[in-house]
C-alpha cells in the first residue's frame, strides 16, 4: 500500500471532558469495538481496586485519576484508529493541552446531567483556536439530566459553535426510550440492556410499536425532530471540518446505548491527517520522507525500565524502524532503532508507522518537547508547541544541600519533560517552579524523591502573572519580591507580578519597559 493510502486511513483522535463525564467509559467501550479489551470495566474500576491501562504512575494509583496521556490504537472496519488519552484533572490541563496539537479530531464528552463544565470549555477553546474538528458525545442519558434543547442552547451560547444534533433522545433516565437517528432514518430502541433495536422509520406503524410510538415521550421528540429538520441549521461538513459546526450525539457511555452509531458516524466524518505548517512552509502528510514532533516526553512508565520515551506524532512519509533521522533543533543524526507503540502500558515494538501515527522513541536524554525529526535533504521545524501559563508557583530547594547533584539532575529532566516549568531567579541558582495545578507540584515531589533520590522543599510564593522583558539589559532596582526577576530556561529575563494590579501599577509608572505576555493561551 502506498504512503498516500496508508496515511489516508489514519483518524487520529482525542476525548475531552471535565472530570466524571465519562471519558473512561466511554474508551473502555470504544476498546470493545477494536478488540482490545475482553470486557468493560478493565481499563478503570476506581473503586474495586483495578486501574486503568493508562494508569502508569503509583500516583495515579494511589489517588485514582489518570495523570498522564497515553496512546491507544486499533484497525476499525479497514481505518487505523489512534485515541489519544488525556488526563481529565485539571491542574494536568497542561500535558492535554499539548496532546491537543498531535490529534486530526477531537470528541467532547458533556454529562447530561451537568452541562457543560469548567474544563470542558478550556479544553475546547484550544481546540478552537487550532480549528481542530469536534465532535459532541452527550453522555449519561439513562439517567434523569437537562432537556436536549437547553443543552444544546448552551453548547452554543457558552463555546460558541454551531450545534447540528445528528441524533434526538426519546425521554431520559428511566423514560429513557431510545433515540432518532436522523442521518439513517430509523429509530434506536433501548430497552434497558445491551440490546440495541433499529427500527426504520416505516416500520414504526407496525402494531408491535404501538406502545412505544403513542407515549408521550415519543410524540414529543418526534415534534421536535420535525421542529430540528425545518428550523434547525443545515449540516455542512465543510464548517465540522473547519471547528465551526459540531455535530452532536446523545447516548450512554455506560449502557453502551447509541455508542455503535455515534463512533461509526464519527469515524466516517472525521479527517485524516492534514497537511501541516512549518518554518519552511506546509508538509503533506503524503510526502515520502519522514517527518514528526515531539509533544510529549515521559520517564520511568515501567517501572523496570528506568528510561525515558519521547511521544512522536509522525506528520509525513513512512517511519521504519531503525531508520535514520536528524533531530532539526541540533542538525544531529540519529538512529531510531528502539520504537514502540502504545496500548498503555504494554509496548509492541513497531516496524511501521505513517502520518497520524502515534510512535514512542527511547530518549537518551537528547530531546526536547516541541522537537521536530526527519528524513530528508531540507531541514525544517514544525510549529512551536504552546506553551501554557503557569497558574501557581514555588521556589524549590533540596533537602539535603549534600545531594545537589541529583538535585538538579532530576529537575532539568523533569523540566524538559514539560511535567513542570522552571524559572530561576535572576543570575542566581535559586529555582522558581511554575505548574498549572497543585497536584503537578505533588507528581514533582514525588517523582524527585523516587526517581531521583531526592527530596525537596517547597515552599508558595503565590499566583503570579509572568511578563517576558524585552530588553537583555535590565535595571534590577526596579523589582523585589513582589515584582520577581526571573530567567526561563533559555535565559530570558521574566517579571512574575504578585497581580494583575502589581502588573498594571508597574506599566503606568514605567511606560518605557516593554512587556511581552509570551503565553497563548489565557
Ligand atoms: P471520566 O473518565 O470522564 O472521569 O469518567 P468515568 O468514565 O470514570 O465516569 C465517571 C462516572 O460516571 C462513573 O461512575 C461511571 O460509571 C459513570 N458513567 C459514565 N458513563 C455513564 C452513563 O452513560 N450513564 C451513567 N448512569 N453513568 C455513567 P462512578 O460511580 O464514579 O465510578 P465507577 O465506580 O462506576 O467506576
Amino acid at each position: 500500500m502506498s504512503i498516500q493510502e496508508e496515511t489516508s486511513k489514519r483518524r487520529t483522535f482525542a476525548i475531552i471532558s471535565h472530570p466524571d463525564a465519562g471519558k473512561t467509559t466511554l474508551t473502555e467501550t470504544l476498546l470493545l469495538f477494536g478488540n482490545l479489551i475482553r470486557s468493560a470495566g478493565t481499563v478503570k474500576g476506581k473503586k474495586s481496586g483495578k486501574f486503568a491501562t493508562s494508569d502508569w504512575m503509583e500516583i495515579e494509583k494511589q489517588r485514582g485519576i489518570s495523570v498522564t496521556s497515553s496512546v491507544m490504537n486499533f484497525p476499525y472496519k479497514g481505518l487505523q484508529v489512534n485515541i489519544l488519552d488525556t488526563p481529565g484533572h485539571e491542574d494536568f490541563s497542561e500535558d492535554t493541552y499539548r496532546t491537543l496539537t498531535a490529534v486530526d479530531s477531537v470528541v467532547m464528552i458533556i454529562d447530561a446531567t451537568k452541562g457543560i463544565e469548567a474544563q470542558t470549555k478550556k479544553l475546547f477553546k484550544v481546540c478552537r483556536m487550532r480549528g481542530i474538528p469536534i465532535f459532541t458525545f452527550i453522555n449519561k442519558l439513562d439517567r434523569e439530566g437537562r432537556e436536549p434543547f437547553d443543552l444544546l442552547e448552551e453548547i452554543e451560547e457558552l463555546l460558541d459553535i454551531e450545534t447540528y444534533p445528528m441524533n434526538w433522545p426519546v425521554g431520559m433516565g428511566k423514560r429513557f426510550q431510545g433515540i432518532f437517528d436522523r442521518d439513517g432514518n430509523q429509530f434506536v430502541h433501548y430497552s434497558g440492556n445491551e440490546q440495541e433495536t433499529f427500527i426504520p422509520y416505516d416500520e414504526l406503524k407496525k402494531p408491535e410499536y404501538e406502545e412505544l410510538v403513542s407515549s408521550d415521550e415519543f410524540k414529543t421528540a418526534q415534534d421536535e425532530v420535525a421542529l430540528l429538520d425545518e428550523a434547525g441549521d443545515q449540516f455542512s461538513i465543510d464548517q465540522v471540518l473547519k471547528g465551526e459546526q459540531t455535530p452532536v450525539f446523545f447516548g450512554s457511555a455506560l449502557a453502551p446505548f447509541g455508542v455503535q452509531t455515534f463512533f461509526d458516524t464519527f469515524i466516517s466524518m472525521a479527517p485524516p491527517p492534514a497537511p501541516r505548517k512549518t518554518t519552511e512552509g506546509v508538509v503533506q502528510p503524503g510526502n515520502p520522507d519522514f517527518s514528526g514532533f515531539i509533544f510529549k516526553i515521559q520517564a520511568n512508565m515501567n517501572p523496570q525500565h528506568r528510561d525515558r520515551v519521547a511521544f512522536l506524532r509522525v506528520c509525513s512519509g513512512k517511519f521504519e524502524r531503525g531508520i535514520s533521522v536528524k533531530l532539526a533543533r541540533t542538525g544531529k543524526t540519529i538512529n531510531l532503532s528502539q520504537s514502540q507503540q502504545f496500548v498503555a502500558s504494554s509496548r509492541d515494538n513497531i516496524e511501521e508507522a505513517y502520518a497520524g501515527d502515534i510512535i514512542g522513541i527511547y530518549d537518551p536524554n537528547v530531546y526536547r518537547i516541541g522537537d521536530t525529526l526527519l528524513e530528508g535533504k531540507e531541514l525544517f521545524e514544525y510549529d512551536e508547541l504552546p506553551q501554557f501559563p503557569p497558574e501557581q508557583y514555588k521556589r524549590v530547594t533540596a533537602k539535603n544541600v549534600m545531594k545537589s547533584k541529583q538535585f538538579k539532575k532530576g529537575i532539568e529532566q523533569l523540566v524538559q519533560e514539560g511535567a513542570i516549568q522552571l524559572f530561576k531567579k535572576y543570575k542566581t541558582e535559586s529555582y522558581i517552579l511554575g505548574a498549572v495545578g497543585e497536584l503537578q507540584f505533588d507528581v514533582f515531589k514525588y517523582r524527585m524523591q523516587n526517581e531521583y533520590n531526592s527530596e525537596v522543599l517547597l515552599e508558595p510564593i503565590g499566583e503570579r502573572v509572568p511578563r517576558w522583558l524585552n530588553e537583555e539589559k535590565v535595571n534590577t532596582a526596579l523589582f523585589d519580591e513582589r515584582n520577581m526577576l526571573v530567567q526561563d530556561r533559555e535565559g530570558n529575563n521574566v517579571v512574575l507580578f504578585k497581580n494583575d494590579f502589581a502588573l498594571r501599577w508597574f506599566q503606568d509608572n514605567h511606560p518605557d519597559v516593554e512587556l511581552i505576555d509570551l503565553y497563548e493561551v489565557n
